[in-house]
């Protein structure tokens, strides 16, 4: 049985119909209604039982309701995906409190209240299981234009690293989700907002052009499946992120010798 957040679009939608395709039942977990009934409506067609629990991942209450209903009505949980994400741009000297509260609130304190909603009752149940937390190339290379956005992605990273090794002693698995540009609704991040985090002067900078390809959230999701089966650390679905990555790590080694 799989729970996925921010299943009604995108790359979750995919995940969710990866699982079903899998034979999994399904838990789908967004704001959105009507999103969340399509993806339904699509792993029903592919023969899985799948459930749409309306859910704010940046609100701890809900994400254990959540749990909650998972366990209720399917008894056990065995992969959890932290995938519902917004994003954001502009620069730094530029973000609002409320970019942050918006863009953290999802990206970083969602993760973290699927882990403390479902980490201890995946362990207490003693079935193993696997975890998969969506960060993105964001979080390996911070690119301009996007610090907020980075902020989060890097701190899911740090997270997802740490909690591979703490959570080994279980049989819990862990995947993070590095990918670059992917053909989602990502960029019209703005339609889920919450009016008490809306700018009043209106939205900020202009979108960020990504290098690299865009691929499909099909894809992305058959990289993710395949990585939850050989209990795979890194999902970096991008080859184009390898010479950025190599430039930061020698950046890195340079500040080292810099420093000695
Ligand atoms: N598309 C890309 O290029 C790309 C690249 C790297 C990483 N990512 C990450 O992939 C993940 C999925 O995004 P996507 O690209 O499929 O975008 P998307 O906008 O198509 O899907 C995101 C889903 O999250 C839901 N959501 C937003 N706020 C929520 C909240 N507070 N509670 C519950 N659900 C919420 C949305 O309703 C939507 O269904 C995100 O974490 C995103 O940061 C995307």
């Amino acid at each position: 049985m799989a729970v996925v957040t921010g299943g009604a679009s995108g790359i979750g939608r995919a995940l969710c119909l990866a699982f079903a395709r899998e034979g999994m039942r399904v838990v789908i977990a967004d704001l959105d209604g009507p999103g969340m009934a399509e993806t339904a409506a699509q792993a029903g067609a592919a023969g899985a039982r799948a459930l749409a629990v309306p859910t704010d991942v940046s609100r701890l209450a809900e994400v254990q309701a959540l749990a909650d209903r998972a366990w209720r009505d399917f008894g056990a949980v065995h992969v959890l995906c932290n995938n519902a994400g917004v994003g954001v741009s502009g620069g730094l000297e530029a973000a609002t409190h409320r970019d942050w509260e918006w863009v953290v609130g999802v990206n970083l304190w969602g993760v973290i209240h699927g882990l403390e909603a479902f980490v201890p009752r995946m362990i207490a149940q003693q079935q193993g299981g696997h975890i998969v937390n969506t960060a993105s190339m964001a979080g390996l290379i911070a690119s301009q234009g996007l610090g907020v956005y980075n902020t989060t992605k890097y701190a899911v990273v740090g997270l997802s690293e740490t909690l591979s090794k703490d959570l080994r002693p279980y049989g819990i698995g862990v995947s993070v989700l590095c990918p670059m540009g992917v053909t989602t609704r990502i960029r019209q991040s703005a339609r889920n907002r919450p009016a008490h985090l809306q700018n009043p002067t209106g939205p900020p900078g202009s979108a960020v052009e990504l290098i690299g390809r865009y691929l499909t959230p099909e894809h992305v999701a058959e990289r993710v499946l395949r990585a939850v089966r050989d209990n795979r650390l890194y999902v970096i679905t991008h080859e184009e992120g390898l010479e950025p990555l190599r430039r930061r790590f020698e950046r890195l080694a340079r500040g080292i010798e810099e420093s000695r």
